[in-house]
This record gives C-alpha cells, sequence and structure tokens, in this order.
C-alpha cells in the first residue's frame, strides 16, 4: 500500500525524535523577536524577504515565510539559518548540489520533518500547530517515488485521492484528467512496477495533483529523466504554473533552473550562496560568454597561467580551461593568436552552472 508518510494529510513526521524540543510552535513573541532581529533582516542572504517582522495578516502574507530556519540531524546542521519568501503563482527553485539541504528545507515547508530552529510559515499557517491542515493542501512530489507498485496506475490515484477524503467518484473524474495530463491514460490498468522510471516519476505528479493543490512542492522532479521525459515533465510543470499553481522544485540541473524558476536560490551546505532570477544571477556573478579549452591530459594546470589577461577570469578545471568573457569569439581569437592550439574549443553563453562554480569554486554535478 501507499506509505501515508508520503505528504499524505495523515503523514507523520519523519524525524519527530531529533528535535522535539524545538519543535514546538513557537509562541508570538518569539516569532517576532526571532524573525525581527537584526541577524535575520539584514543578513542579505534573505531572497526577496521582506523586512516585515512577522507575515502580514492582510491576505497578502507569501505562501511560504521562512526566518532563521534551521535543521540539525544530532550536531550537524543540513540547514542553516534561511531565511526566504515564496509568493502565491511564483515558481521558486533550490538550486544545489548532493548534501546541500535542498530535501531538508522540502521536508519542513511540507509538515514532514520539524524545524530544529527559525520560524516557518506555509499557507499562512504554522507547520508545528497545523501540519495536517497544511499537508491537505499542499501536493509533494517526493525525491524518491514512493507508489505502490503492486497496485495498478489508476488505483495509486485512487487509493491516495481517498487521503483527502475525497468521494470516489471526483477522484474518479480527476484521475482520468490528471492520467491525460500526464499521458498514462493507455497504463491506467496496468501495475505500476514494470512502468518505466519517467512514466513513474509523471505517475507522482499526477498523483501529488489529485486534492488540486495551489502550491506542489517537487523535489528533483526530473532526476534519472532522459531529455525527453525531462522536456515532457517542463512542459506539464509550465502548464501548472500557468493555472495559477505555486511551484517549489529542488534540483540540480541548472537548465531545469533555468527553464521553470522564476526566482531561485544557489544552496550550498546548508545555506544560500546568492539568489535571484536566473537572469540577474547570471548577470551578476557571470559574464555574458564562456569559452571553454581542452587541452591534452593533465596540461591545464600549466597552461592556465599563460593565457593571463584573456578574460576577465579564468577557472581551471580537470577537464577543461574556461575563459569569461563578454564576446567569446574574440577571445578565442586571441587564444589562437597566441599560438594555442586546444584538442577543443567551444563558446557559450553563461549559465547557472558558471554561477555556481563563481561561488563554490565547484562544479555542480560531479
Ligand atoms: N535523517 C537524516 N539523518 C542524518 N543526516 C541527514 C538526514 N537527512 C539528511 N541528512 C544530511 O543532511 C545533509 C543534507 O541532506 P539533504 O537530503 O537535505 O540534501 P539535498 O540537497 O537534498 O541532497 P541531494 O541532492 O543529494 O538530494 C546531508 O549531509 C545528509 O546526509
Ligand atoms: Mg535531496
Amino acid at each position: 500500500m501507499i506509505e501515508p508518510a508520503d505528504a499524505t494529510p495523515a503523514a507523520k513526521l519523519d524525524d519527530a525524535g531529533t528535535s522535539t524540543d524545538r519543535a514546538r510552535p513557537p509562541t508570538l513573541t518569539e516569532m517576532s523577536h526571532n524573525a525581527g532581529s537584526v541577524r535575520s533582516m539584514t543578513r542579505p542572504s534573505a531572497p526577496g524577504a521582506s523586512t516585515r517582522a512577522l507575515p502580514a495578516v492582510d491576505g497578502t502574507e507569501p505562501l511560504i515565510w521562512a526566518r532563521g530556519l534551521v535543521k540539525r540531524f544530532g550536531d550537524f546542521v543540513a540547514v542553516d539559518q534561511v531565511d526566504f519568501d515564496i509568493e502565491k503563482g511564483e515558481s521558486f527553485g533550490f538550486l544545489g548540489p548532493n548534501g546541500a539541504g535542498k530535501t531538508s528545507t522540502m521536508k519542513m515547508i511540507s509538515c514532514m520533518s520539524p524545524l530544529s530552529g527559525g520560524t516557518l510559515r506555509v499557507l499562512g499557517m504554522d507547520p508545528a500547530a497545523d501540519g495536517p491542515k497544511i499537508r491537505s493542501r499542499i501536493g509533494l512530489v517526493p525525491q524518491e517515488d514512493s507508489l505502490d507498485l503492486e497496485l495498478t496506475v489508476m488505483d495509486n490515484l485512487m487509493v491516495y485521492g481517498r487521503y483527502f477524503d475525497l468521494p470516489k467518484k471526483v477522484i474518479r473524474e480527476r484521475a482520468n484528467r490528471l492520467l491525460e495530463f500526464a499521458q498514462l491514460t493507455e497504463r491506467a490498468n496496468d501495475r505500476v512496477d514494470p512502468l518505466s522510471g519517467g512514466m513513474k516519476r509523471r505517475l507522482t505528479i499526477a498523483r501529488s495533483l489529485i486534492s488540486e493543490p495551489d502550491l506542489l512542492i517537487l523535489d528533483e522532479p526530473t532526476t534519472g529523466l532522459d531529455p525527453q521525459a525531462r522536456h515532457l515533465l517542463w512542459d506539464r510543470l509550465y502548464r501548472l504554473k500557468q493555472q495559477g499553481v505555486t511551484l517549489v522544485i529542488t534540483t540540480h540541473y541548472m537548465d531545469e533552473a533555468e527553464q521553470l524558476c522564476d526566482r531561485l536560490v544557489v544552496m550550498d551546505k546548508g545555506t544560500f550562496a546568492a539568489h535571484g532570477t536566473p537572469r540577474q544571477l547570471i548577470d551578476q556573478y557571470s559574464t555574458k560568454e564562456v569559452v571553454e579549452l581542452r587541452f591534452g591530459a593533465d596540461e591545464h594546470e600549466n597552461i592556465a597561467p599563460k593565457l593571463d589577461g584573456l578574460a576577465e577570469r579564468i577557472e581551471v578545471l580537470p577537464d577543461r580551461i574556461l575563459l569569461y568573457a563578454t564576446d567569446g569569439d574574440e577571445t578565442l581569437s586571441e587564444v589562437h593568436r597566441r599560438g594555442f592550439t586546444p584538442v577543443s574549443a567551444l563558446v557559450r553563453r553563461s549559465t547557472l552552472e558558471d554561477v555556481f562554480l563563481r561561488l563554490t569554486g565547484r562544479t555542480l554535478v560531479d
């Protein structure tokens, strides 16, 4: 059977034992104290964060409001005092490498895991006090599919819909529409087990929509999918956004973040290294173009110093040298004029991968 612990209204906290002392709902005084503190409000890492000490109660409250959010596992700090606001109708991304703290953050937002510190409001409610109510209004696509492999595609939707106390007739109508949306109508009566990874992912997304949520949380929706399946999913997510659904997405694919996210944070080691729209981040942290040069094995460290002055910034990676420049073609011509003959050369536009490299000194997908 489907695990109720998978984001259903009946879900239980996955690690309620780890931080029970910090999981209690903050009092109003604590909330205003924490959220209004100088540390929280003046740190530069509050993406789109308002300077309000508490979210407004006039209907303009962000859909998700976090201040000084912390997740600890024992002594280890997985999420380290992050601040963010996510507005209704936007598509907000958490971009970061393995272990950055993305899933830990998603689990707190989706009330699957208690906070270890800070303040969080979701849909105007407090996850510690209103977890079931919040869960009943969000759709969750967890990082790992948790479908019932023995049941049919249709029955997975039927069973899931019942967690939301929906009448069978309503669930069936929605399920038919969602299977169409996920291009799985032909497989409605097949068992889930033999479906491909992409089909299972699409079914998980369809399942998360059975309650017609206003807020959809997607933890790495396309990891492991082939390019065609990824593009199909992007298209489906884009359509949901057009319908006014707020999307919160984690990914370590920069192209996915560029395609899907209005705003995003670059997350690394539990904190936000930067935030903004994809365009702003690229403008702020990279140059317009990048020249990628590949020389012979082990030559990059030797050659890089000789390229000094050719670009605004040079990054040396084990397999390539990156020259950051405004005019990539001109820079590449200069490389050739200086007598260098790379095995291969490519001029491209900057991406979020370059932003990540600049901010952390590491590539996003190792
Ligand atoms: N239940 C847990 N107990 C102990 N440590 C945990 C637990 N869950 C996560 N962590 C640790 O917290 C850190 C952040 O993990 P998290 O799953 O949030 O990262 P992530 O950004 O989602 O990574 P990925 O891209 O690999 O999914 C990791 O070092 C991880 O080992
Ligand atoms: Mg994760």
